[in-house]
C-alpha cells in the first residue's frame, strides 16, 4: 500500500495513541506463566504484540481478545506445553528475545522463527547468556534465527550485558525465573525497565542495586488486572509533527511516562519544544499522563542538542523521527553511538540517510550515527520504508513539512507498532 501525503497546515485535535508495545509484550508473557487470570486493558493493537499472543496460544495458553482488552488464563511457571510447530515471532525482536528466555526454562524443545527482517537480526546476544545458564540453544550461521531452544533446568548467572539492550536484559531475567539461584544482570547504561516493574507487579522478587538487577527463581506469579499506558514511542511522531507544522496544537491522553522512556520528553523540552505534561498518575508501577504539544518556533530556530552515549540508548526508537526534526531545526542535529540502529527492523541509519537525502536534506552517514544539516526545505519524494514501521511513520511526519507529494511505499508496515496511524494522522489535519 502506498500512502500519498501533502504538506499540512495546523494539526489540531486529540490522538488516542495505542497501548505501549514493550509493556504489552511483557504483561502477556508474564500473565501466561502466572497462576490465575489476567485482564490487560489498552493492550497494544500492534502486529508485534499479536505475534506474542499467537506464540503464547501455540504454547497452550488460553488468550481472549475483546477490543483492546486481552484476557489470559495463566498456566503457572511450569504449565506451558510443547508447541506443535515453530513459533512465529513475525517482525518482533522483543517476542523472539524475551520468549527465548522463558523457553530456555521449559522441559521441551521449541523453535522460534520470524519474517525476513527478523531472521536477519542478531541473536548471539541472547544465545550467549542462555548457554551460560546451561540451555542448549542453536541458531543458523552467524547466530541468526530460527532459534532451536532445548530448555530445562538452568544455572543462575551473574551477567554483565555487552550491549545496552532491554531485550537481552529481559531475556536473562525471564530465564532467571527458572534458575538454580538468584540471577543478576548488569547494564552498561540504563535501558527501559518495564520487565523489572512488571515482574514485581506479578509477584516476583526483583532487586535493583546500582546497575545490577537481580531476580530470584521460582516465584509464584499471580494473574492480575492491568492497564497498559499509551505508547510514548508512537506519540513521538505526533509530537514532532505538531512541533514542525505552524499553528499546530495536539493532545495525546494517557501516554506512558516510564522514567527511562520519558527521557525523550526531557530532551525535547531542552530543545525548545512547546510541551506540557498534565494529569500525571501511576498504575501498576508505570507512570502515565496527558501530553499537549504546540508548534515550536523556538525549537526550529536553533540546533537540536547532540544525541550521544547513554542518551542514544534512551532515545533509540525515536531517532528516526528525531532525525526528521533535526532536518527542520536551523542548526541541525548530530547523532552518535547509535550503531544498534543498524540492526533494528531495518538498517535505520541507512534508511534515514537515504530518505532524508531523497527529500532534499543534507545528511552524512557515520558508522554509528548521522550528521544532519538543519533548515532543509524538504520536497516530496518516494520513500522506501524497507518494511520498517518507524521509517514509514517518521517520513510521514517529514511529508507534512515538504513541498509537493510524498509517497510512502509499503506503508502498511506502520501496523507493526501503530495500527490506525494513517487514520489518526488524517484526523488531525
Ligand atoms: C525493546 C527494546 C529496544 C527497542 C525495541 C523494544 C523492548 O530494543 O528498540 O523497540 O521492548 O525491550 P533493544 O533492547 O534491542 O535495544
Amino acid at each position: 500500500m502506498i500512502q500519498k501525503l501533502e504538506s499540512a497546515t495546523a494539526l489540531a485535535g486529540t490522538v488516542r495513541i495505542p497501548g505501549d508495545k514493550s509493556i504489552s509484550h511483557r504483561y502477556a508473557m508474564l500473565a501466561a506463566i502466572a497462576e490465575g487470570t489476567s485482564v490487560i486493558g489498552r493492550f497494544a493493537a500492534s502486529r508485534d504484540c499479536h505475534s506474542t499472543l499467537a506464540c503464547l496460544r501455540a504454547l497452550g495458553v488460553e488468550v481472549g481478545t475483546a477490543g483492546d482488552t486481552v484476557t489470559i488464563r495463566g498456566r503457572g511457571l511450569h504449565g506451558l506445553s510443547a508447541p506443535a510447530a515453530a513459533l512465529d515471532a513475525g517482525n518482533s525482536g522483543t517476542t523472539m528475545r524475551l520468549l527465548a528466555g522463558i523457553l530456555a526454562g521449559q522441559p521441551f524443545d521449541s523453535v522460534l522463527t520470524g519474517d525476513d527482517s527478523l531472521v536477519n537480526r542478531p541473536m548471539g546476544r541472547v544465545l550467549e547468556p542462555l548457554r551460560r545458564m546451561g540451555a542448549a540453544v542453536e541458531a543458523r550461521e552467524r547466530d541468526l534465527p530460527p532459534l532451536r531452544v532445548r530448555g530445562g533446568a538452568l544455572r543462575a548467572i551473574r551477567y554483565a550485558l555487552p550491549v545496552a539492550s532491554a531485550q537481552v536484559k529481559s531475556c536473562v531475567l525471564l530465564a532467571g525465573l527458572y534458575g538454580s539461584g538468584t540471577t543478576a544482570v548488569e547494564e552498561p547504561v540504563p535501558t527501559r525497565d518495564h520487565t523489572e516493574i512488571a515482574l514485581g507487579e506479578f509477584g516476583a522478587a526483583v532487586r535493583v542495586a546500582g546497575n545490577w538487577i537481580e531476580v530470584d527463581p521460582g516465584p509464584r506469579l499471580v494473574g492480575r488486572r492491568l492497564v497498559v499506558p499509551g505508547d510514548l514511542s508512537g506519540a513521538a511522531f505526533f509530537l514532532v509533527a505538531a512541533a514542525i507544522v505552524p499553528g499546530s496544537d495536539l493532545r495525546l491522553p494517557g501516554v506512558g511516562l516510564n522514567r527511562r522512556r520519558r527521557e525523550l520528553l526531557g530532551y525535547l523540552e531542552r530543545a525548545g519544544m512547546e510541551l506540557e505534561v498534565e494529569r500525571e498518575s501511576a498504575e501498576s508501577g508505570e507512570a502515565r499522563g496527558d501530553l499537549r504539544v504546540r508548534y515550536s518556533p523556538r525549537l526550529l530556530s536553533g540546533a537540536l542538542p547532540p544525541i550521544a552515549g547513554a542518551e542514544t540508548a534512551a532515545l533509540i526508537d525515536e531517532i528516526p523521527v528525531l532525525a526528521v526534526l533535526g532536518s527542520q531545526a536551523a542548526g541541525g542535529l548530530e547523532i552518535s553511538d547509535a550503531g544498534e540502529l543498524r540492526v533494528k527492523e531495518s538498517d535505520r541509519i541507512a534508511a534515514v540517510a537515504a530518505n532524508l537525502a531523497a527529500m532534499g536534506a543534507r545528511v552524512t552517514e557515520k558508522p554509528d550515527g548521522l550528521v544532519i544539516a538543519g533548515g532543509a526545505r524538504l520536497r516530496g519524494a518516494d520513500i522506501a520504508t524497507r518494511g520498517d514501521h518507524r521509517i514509514a511513520m517518521a517520513f510521514a511526519v517529514a511529508a507534512l513539512a515538504a513541498q509537493g507529494e510524498t509517497r510512502i511505499h509499503a506503508a502498511d508496515c506502520a501496523d507493526v507498532s501503530f495500527p490506525g496511524f494513517w487514520d489518526a494522522l488524517r484526523s488531525v489535519r
